[in-house]
């Protein structure tokens, strides 16, 4: 059996909606990760063969100001997941982020690349990166500019203001690949298949920047709303984000076979998928 915790979150929903029957999902108030006895007892009493982790703490500028809790549930909480999956014989799969990255290298960046986290997010979740490794059937997946039905999103936040305004700011110099959680879930598929170990990055495929990402959601989605280029400087977030953060997913491909898909492809589909939902067909 395959567990997924963190179920409830944007991620977590889609793995456990591709894995099917085969899989279980453990919620929040099930298990709370940063305490060992509930991520023992929970996990103890499963007895899983993958545990995969889709439980973090998220929100990038909320961990500068709350930085214990940061390291508490994306670090300390790893640790937890990665002895007791240790200990039952059951791989531990670790969802991590382009935030390890400082965005300084210009090209994809590779698994063996330099760490370099700007924040405390990336601080954080590189520490869950050690942690995971604490299990030597560890699978780390990093990840990046995640959108899904299930969550809080950039997509979802782009579609109420774009029919609220006439124009947007959006930042322009920060470039990445915007990825849906359904195809980062069938990437994670494919690699526990695979029985891959190690460290992978999974994205859609291309690159842009926020504000190229901004403009086709309006175009695809039909509104007309202008979008403003601004600089990361202007719109003056708290956490410092790495400005070209484009993950390489040549190592999945290699390794599983899988070809991750362009990422306007993988938008359109999402509106698809989201304008079914609605019953828009
Ligand atoms: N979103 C992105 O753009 C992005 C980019 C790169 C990498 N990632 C990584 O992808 C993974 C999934 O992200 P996501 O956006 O799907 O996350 P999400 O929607 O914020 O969901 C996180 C889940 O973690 C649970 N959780 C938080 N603290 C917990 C705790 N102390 N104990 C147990 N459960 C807890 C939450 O449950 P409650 O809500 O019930 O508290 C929620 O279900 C994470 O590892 C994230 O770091 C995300």
């Amino acid at each position: 059996m395959i567990v997924v915790v963190g179920a409830r979150g944007m991620l977590g929903h889609d793995l456990l909606e591709l894995f099917g029957s085969s899989a279980r999902g453990v919620y929040h108030d099930e298990m709370e990760i940063i305490s060992p006895v509930s991520v023992e007892k929970v996990l103890k009493n499963l007895r899983p063969k993958v545990v995969i982790n889709a439980i973090a703490y998220t929100d990038v500028d909320g961990c500068e100001t709350n930085q214990v809790r940061a390291f508490q549930v994306n670090g300390d909480g790893v640790l937890n997941l990665a002895r007791v999956t240790a200990e039952i014989g059951a791989k531990l799969v670790q969802v991590s982020t382009d935030y390890v990255f400082d965005g300084s290298k210009g090209k994809p960046w590779l698994e063996d690349d330099l760490v370099n986290p700007l924040s405390t997010y990336g601080r954080s979740k590189l520490a869950g990166e050690e942690n995971a490794r604490f299990n030597p059937d560890h699978l780390i997946v990093r990840t990046q500019w995640l959108y899904g039905l299930h969550g809080k999103n950039f997509v979802e936040t782009m579609l109420r203001l774009g029919k609220e305004k006439e124009e947007i700011g959006v930042v322009h110099d920060q470039i990445g690949s915007p990825t849906w959680t359904v195809d980062l879930s069938r990437a994670i598929h494919s690699l526990i298949a695979a029985d891959c170990r190690g460290t992978y990055h999974a994205a859609n495929v291309g690159s842009c920047s926020w504000c190229e990402f901004a403009s086709a959601i309006f175009e695809e989605a039909g509104l007309k709303t202008i979008v403003k280029p601004i600089t990361t400087g202007e719109l003056g977030r708290p956490a410092p984000r790495p400005l070209y953060s484009v993950l390489g997913c040549g190592k999945l491909q290699r390794d599983t076979g899988f070809e991750p898909e362009g990422w306007r492809e993988a938008l359109k589909k999402y509106l698809k998928a989201r304008r079914q939902r609605n019953g828009a067909g």
